[in-house]
């Protein structure tokens, strides 16, 4: 187990876990949003990890999915996500096949989403889909032979994004499990229609007493929906408009762009284009020597104007983005190995 993993149980206990606990839950099984999930699952899905990041870095070698396929269907423009989850499945001994865009498909022609899914759901062992609209992914799971991961669905989730996303958590601020209880982090940017921001708020509402500020501007607020179960939860909430002020308390800033493919008129989203941007001098009057991750899901927007997280910062030891982006490989790899059935190998190696 990678020893940069601190506040992760041990490999002894991973084993005996792995042994004792076998994860039904996921076997099998779609992942469409976290409310599907438990405290508990995080033990198994981030033990797991912590274990894949000798095979996400080649450092030890598995053949373990050979023979196994992903469809990788992304019907809305991606990076990471498209490439870690292929990256993950070919880490682990499996094939890809990629579809990046709808127009080199036959739903040119009039094919419904459900038949494409129908179909490709019977060549693979499991899909990966993004949809720009809400609720898609799930009917892609209505009826697909095969799992369905969920990898963005418009504004609604992206529930294996907040997965890395707390795995980096633990990693950078060094906290346990059991220590992201009282954790206080500061979301920033389009609450509204960032799917990031709805999964990761989701996922630490698991945990007890968690501290959310809320900065964004006055019409991208977070859906009411989310604000209300959090609350159900017991969790306390600020909202506020002012990034200095937000902060300076958070034990995590987690910034955000502008969705711009979210607006019903494009142009409504330059008025809110570079409304936050977290820049050096800020971030050290504000946080000072404090060990206080800076995380955002990516892309950034670096067009002028924008640029939630100035470029003065991309040295700064706290800037967790990009090591946040790998966390996708070994987080990935370990839901690939639950839901395909494999990750008691893992306890025998
Ligand atoms: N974080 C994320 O979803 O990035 P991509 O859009 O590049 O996949």
């Amino acid at each position: 187990m990678s020893i940069r993993v601190k506040g992760l149980i041990s490999f002894c206990e991973f084993t005996l876990l792995m042994v004792k606990r076998v994860p039904m839950n996921f076997k099998g099984s779609n992942i469409l949003s976290i409310d599907q999930y438990e405290r508990q699952d995080m033990v198994t899905i981030f033990s797991l990890a912590a274990f894949m990041e000798c095979y996400a870095q080649r450092k030890k070698r598995t053949r373990v999915l050979e023979g196994a396929l992903l469809g990788n269907i992304f019907f809305e423009p991606s990076t990471r996500t498209r490439v870690s989850f292929e990256t993950a499945f070919y880490r682990l001994g499996g094939s890809v096949f990629n579809i990046a865009d709808k127009t080199g498909t036959s739903m040119v022609k009039g094919e419904s989403l459900e038949d494409t899914a129908r179909v490709l759901g019977g060549y693979a062992d499991v899909l990966v889909v993004r949809h720009p609209k809400e609720g898609s992914v799930k009917r892609c799971a209505d009826v697909s032979s095969s799992p369905v991961i969920n990898a963005g669905d418009g504004s609604g989730e992206h529930p294996t994004q907040a997965l890395l996303d707390l795995y980096t958590i633990m990693k950078e601020s060094g906290r346990s499990l059991d220590q992201i209880d009282g954790l206080s982090i500061a979301f920033v940017g389009d609450l509204k229609h960032g799917r990031t921001v709805h999964s990761l708020a989701k996922l630490l509402s698991l945990f007890k007493n968690i501290h959310f500020i809320l900065i964004s501007p006055n019409p991208l607020v977070m859906p009411q929906e989310i604000i209300q179960q959090l609350q159900s939860r017991g969790h306390t909430l600020e909202e506020c408009r002012d990034l200095a002020s937000g902060i300076g308390k958070a034990d995590v800033i987690y910034m955000t762009r502008i969705q711009q493919e979210r607006f019903s008129n494009p142009e409504d989203a330059e008025r809110y284009r570079g409304c936050y941007c977290l820049n050096k001098g800020l971030y050290e009057k504000q946080v000072g020597s404090k060990n206080v991750p800076i995380m955002h899901p990516l892309p950034r927007d670096s067009r002028p104007g924008a640029l939630e997280i100035d470029q003065d910062l991309d040295d700064h030891p706290n800037l967790a983005i990009f090591r946040q982006a790998n966390n996708g490989v070994p987080v990935r790899m370990a839901l690939f190995a639950l839901v395909l059935d494999v990750a008691d190998i893992f306890s025998r190696t």
